[in-house]
């Protein structure tokens, strides 16, 4: 299928066309369409809810692999969990909650899909997505679809071992809880969130991945970038380190806005900052 702008598949709302946008609904279908780009020689990608992403004007090459009908659920009441890569984080939660299941507070407060929060081992002060994960079922560079233990993702701060693969279905394991205190816990670090964030602007979340010891959005704050801004991208003036779209900003407006903060930041304080959004061009 050829498409519209990916600029309307992401949080940020930026971005050219890919090639192709593909729409597997079942892990066979997945593994199907990774062996034709292998064969073809073909680039692919994985796209969940895009909130973590940063595509440029031109577009990418090659096929996205959109994991949106990958969306199967079972709960188990011994807190076992299989989900679709392309179940909603927030349709995880409340299926998990139904279910007397907790251990989910670090998926509040931000759009991601299963697979996208277990590729980033999404998460935060309020801990990290890859430590409530038992094994992830994904397509391999070949096609083939292999299970993955959770020792073997490797999950680090924004990292794990699953970016050359398709992941198409997570298992957890989460624990019993108190369903009425735990929908209070959920609903306090949403709201402290929402006071630190700038919620409910286009956004692709942090920008710049926090250096060790240091808070990426204090030393933007501090650089005194808030507020600055190229065409229609602007650092917040929530927290410094997110890019908000505040209305038809390009994905040159973006990258130009993160070279200032960039630059900016290491002439104050000597640290040099590496991006968090995954940046996607066609070259
Ligand atoms: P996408 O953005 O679609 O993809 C991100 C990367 O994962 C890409 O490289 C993509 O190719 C890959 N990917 C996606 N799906 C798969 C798959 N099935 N298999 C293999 N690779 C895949 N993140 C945090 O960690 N903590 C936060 O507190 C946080 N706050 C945020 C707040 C806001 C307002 C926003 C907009 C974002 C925030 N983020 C945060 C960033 C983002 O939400 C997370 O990184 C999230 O996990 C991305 O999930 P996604 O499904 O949108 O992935
Ligand atoms: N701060 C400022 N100015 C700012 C922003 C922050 O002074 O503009 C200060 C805060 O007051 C606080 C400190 O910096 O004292 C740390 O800020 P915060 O608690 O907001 O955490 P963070 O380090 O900025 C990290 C993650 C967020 C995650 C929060 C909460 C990274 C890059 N960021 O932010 O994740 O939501 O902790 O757990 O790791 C994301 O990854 O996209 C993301 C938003």
């Amino acid at each position: 299928m050829m498409l519209a702008a990916l600029s309307g598949w992401t949080t940020l709302g930026v971005g050219g066309p890919a090639d192709e946008m593909v729409f597997p609904e079942t892990v066979d279908d997945a593994a199907a369409v990774v062996r034709r780009c292998a064969a073809s020689g073909l680039p692919w990608r994985a796209l969940g809810k895009g909130s973590n992403l940063l595509v440029d004007d031109a577009g990418v090459r090659g096929v996205v692999i959109n994991t949106q009908r990958l969306r199967d659920i079972s709960v188990a009441p011994d807190g076992r969990v299989r989900a679709g890569a392309g179940v909603a984080t927030s349709v995880l939660m409340r299926r998990t909650m139904d279910g007397g299941l907790g251990g989910l507070e670090c998926l509040v407060g931000y759009p991601a899909t299963v697979g996208g929060a277990a590729r980033m081992n999404a998460g935060g002060r309020w801990g990290e997505t890859g430590a409530r994960i038992e094994d992830v079922v994904a397509i391999d560079a070949a096609g083939e679809i292999v299970t993955v233990s959770a020792a073997d993702c490797a999950f680090g701060y924004r990292h794990s071992a699953l970016g050359r693969m398709l992941v198409v279905e997570v298992g957890f394991r989460l624990p019993q809880v108190d369903v009425a205190a735990y929908r209070l816990r959920i609903s306090e670090i949403h709201r402290e969130k929402a006071a630190a964030q700038p919620l409910k602007e286009p956004s692709a979340g942090c920008v710049f991945r926090n250096p060790v010891g240091a808070s990426a959005g204090r030393l933007i704050d501090q650089a005194g970038l808030k507020g600055r801004a190229v065409g229609g991208a602007m650092v917040s003036n929530v927290h410094g380190n997110f890019i908000v779209n505040r209305g038809g900003a390009a994905a040159t407006d973006v990258l130009r806005l993160i070279d200032t903060m960039r630059e900016a930041v290491l002439r104050s304080s000597g640290i040099e900052l590496r991006t968090e959004v995954e940046i996607w061009r066609r070259g």
